[in-house]
């Protein structure tokens, strides 16, 4: 007993485990992520129904989107913005690792007969001939990267954008990272059964990373017959950090705001949101 809580109390080496497919396509827990995702009143999974709504139709008026674009929603859920996107007129594509989230999203584009091809799979190693003028990843999803598979992303997204096209994606911020303070939680059916149908026990461990501007949530789930351990980790940049780290992959930042709602820059708020475009 003292080994295990010992276990589950340490600080984990930075980046170690990468247990994201396992938070987002698990049988059970992906019922729960639809759920919370279709909820209109919180931002969790996807952000809350009204600023969905302001930040697609912020995106459409300001790309430009309508017939003749291609739209690549990387991590695209369960198309809550794709089918935004498509209703502009643009072609649209998503991709996500979710087989929950990408049935729901097949199911309401062809009953809403949209424009949009869906596949089911893991970003970092996607491949397509297909080329396209706006790529988005939304919901700082780029946060949950390591710093091998951000590059491994920015190089695909430079490989499947248009020369002139545009990237926009989202980041949390290191005035949020200042924010926050570690947090050890524990309950019985954390969460309120969020992590499984059986009995469980959870605990939540958050670390943070000072010098490296990262932060963990680490979950233990126990129950009777398994324990499993769910890592979130989140990095959080600067304006001048996430200009120097896309400039690797060949990309510069030519706009910035605070969210994808295109509100105006703040160096103090939670996210910014970069529009990036090829050195060409
Ligand atoms: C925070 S949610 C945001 C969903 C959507 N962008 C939105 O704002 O409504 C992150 C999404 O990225 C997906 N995802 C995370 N890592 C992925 C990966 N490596 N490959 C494909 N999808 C991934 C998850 O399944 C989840 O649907």
């Amino acid at each position: 007993m003292f080994k295990e809580l010992q276990k589950i109390n340490k600080r984990p080496a930075l980046y170690s485990q990468y247990t994201a497919q396992a938070l987002w396509d698990d049988e059970y827990i992906s019922t729960q992520m639809l759920d919370t995702h279709l909820d209109d009143s919180i931002d969790l999974a996807s952000r809350s129904g009204e600023f969905m709504a302001r930040s697609a139709k912020w995106i459409i008026d300001y790309f430009k989107l309508g017939a003749g674009v291609s739209v690549a929603d990387f991590g695209c859920g369960p198309g809550l913005y794709a089918e935004k996107f498509a209703d502009s007129g643009a072609n649209v594509f998503g991709i996500d690792f979710s087989r929950r989230s990408i049935s729901y999203a097949k199911e309401v584009s062809q009953k809403n007969k949209s424009n949009i091809e869906y596949q089911c799979g893991n970003y970092l190693n996607f491949k397509s001939d297909k080329k396209y003028n706006l790529i988005t990843l939304i919901y700082c999803d780029y946060c949950a990267l390591n710093p091998d598979q951000r590059k491994t992303l920015l190089s695909i997204f430079y490989k499947h954008l248009e020369d002139d096209g545009v990237v926009l994606f989202d980041v949390y911020t290191e005035a949020s990272f200042d924010m926050k303070d570690e947090v050890v939680m524990y309950d019985e059916n954390l969460f309120e059964g969020f992590w499984s149908n059986e009995p469980y026990f959870g605990f939540l461990n958050m670390f943070k990373y000072d010098e490296e501007k990262v932060v963990v949530d680490k979950y233990t789930i126990i129950e009777e017959k398994r324990i499993r351990e769910v890592f979130n980790w989140l990095k959080f940049f600067t304006l001048q950090t996430i200009k120097e780290e896309v400039a690797l992959s060949g990309f510069s930042v030519v706009d910035c705001f605070s969210d994808v709602s295109g509100a105006p820059f703040d160096k103090e708020s939670e996210t910014m949101a970069l529009v990036l475009k090829k050195n060409n």
